[in-house]
């Protein structure tokens, strides 16, 4: 039965996957507590319904199989965008997992299309801004304090207010970053 195949492919997924994030566990544990204190950013007060997604991508089901963000958002020079993942990439997996289901048909179409997939874009600072990633990789800051529990949903929304102006000012204040208006307003 395909269904029982399909079974057999996801826990091969699992195991492999969870053998290699026991041994980023393992190597994680020795490495050095951080030193400053990354102030979680707030919830966004305002309604934040997840758009219509292309494909109904869920973060909760895959992080669950053990995958880890740098698996999929890699950060590029001049550092500031985290990407979206090539369709090649779901397709290792999706050339035979669920291959069958009208999602995963849909997926196949974009990656014999060669095209992007038009993911619909959830954080977005007002253009004109200095934003990157990078810094804030580098200070320690981790993807959560921005973006929260993402291994909790099954559709991305705008959970946190970290693309308003207080959230910035807020967590630079409180960790001693610049907060002079030419760190992100330049003329
Ligand atoms: C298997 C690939 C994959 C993994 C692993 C993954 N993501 Fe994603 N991520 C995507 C895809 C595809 C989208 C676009 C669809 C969507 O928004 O759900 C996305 C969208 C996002 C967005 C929304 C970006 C925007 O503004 O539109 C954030 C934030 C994000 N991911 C954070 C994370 C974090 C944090 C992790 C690790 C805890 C992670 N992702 C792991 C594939 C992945
Ligand atoms: C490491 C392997 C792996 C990668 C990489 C991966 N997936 Fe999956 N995906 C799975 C597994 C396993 C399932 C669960 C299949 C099941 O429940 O039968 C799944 C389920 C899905 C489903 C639900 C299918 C359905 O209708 O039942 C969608 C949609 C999906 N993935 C999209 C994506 C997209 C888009 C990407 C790339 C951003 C991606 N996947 C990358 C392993 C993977
Ligand atoms: C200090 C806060 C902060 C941290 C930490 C952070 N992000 Fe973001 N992220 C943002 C903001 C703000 C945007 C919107 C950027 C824009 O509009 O250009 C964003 C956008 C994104 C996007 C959409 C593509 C892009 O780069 O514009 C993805 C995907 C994403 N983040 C994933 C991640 C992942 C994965 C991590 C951890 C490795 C992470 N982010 C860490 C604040 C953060
Ligand atoms: C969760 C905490 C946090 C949030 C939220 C945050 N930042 Fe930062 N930011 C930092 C830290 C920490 C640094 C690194 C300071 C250092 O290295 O001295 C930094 C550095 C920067 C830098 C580089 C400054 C330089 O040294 O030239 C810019 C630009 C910046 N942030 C813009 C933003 C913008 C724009 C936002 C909101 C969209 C934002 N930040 C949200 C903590 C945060
Ligand atoms: C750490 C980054 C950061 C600093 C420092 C900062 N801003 Fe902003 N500012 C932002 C972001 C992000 C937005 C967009 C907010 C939104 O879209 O809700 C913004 C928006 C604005 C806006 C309205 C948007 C527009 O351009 O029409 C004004 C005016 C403004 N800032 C002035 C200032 C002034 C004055 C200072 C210095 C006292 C300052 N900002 C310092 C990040 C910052």
């Amino acid at each position: 039965m395909r269904r029982n195949k399909d079974r057999v492919l996801v826990v091969a997924v699992i195991c492999l996957v969870s053998l290699l994030s026991l041994r980023a566990g393992l190597s994680a544990q020795n490495a050095p507590p951080s030193q400053t204190t990354k102030h979680m950013v707030p919830d966004n007060p305002s309604e934040h319904t997840p758009p219509t997604q292309p494909i109904p991508y869920s973060h909760k089901k895959h992080l669950s199989f053990g995958l880890e963000c740098k698996n999929c958002h890699t950060n590029p020079e001049p550092g500031k965008l985290m990407t979206f993942p090539a369709t090649s990439k779901c397709m290792e997996c999706h050339v035979t997992i669920a291959k069958d289901t009208p999602s995963i048909q849909k997926l196949a179409e974009y990656a014999k299309s060669k095209q992007p997939i038009p993911w619909v874009r959830v954080y977005t600072v007002l253009p004109g801004v200095a934003w990157n990633h990078r810094a804030h990789l580098q200070a320690g800051v981790k993807c959560e304090t921005c973006h929260g529990q993402v291994s909790q949903m099954d559709s991305m929304s705008e959970v946190t207010s970290v693309t308003t102006m207080y959230s910035c000012l807020n967590c630079h204040e409180l960790n001693h970053a610049k907060t002079a208006c030419d760190t992100c307003h330049k003329h």
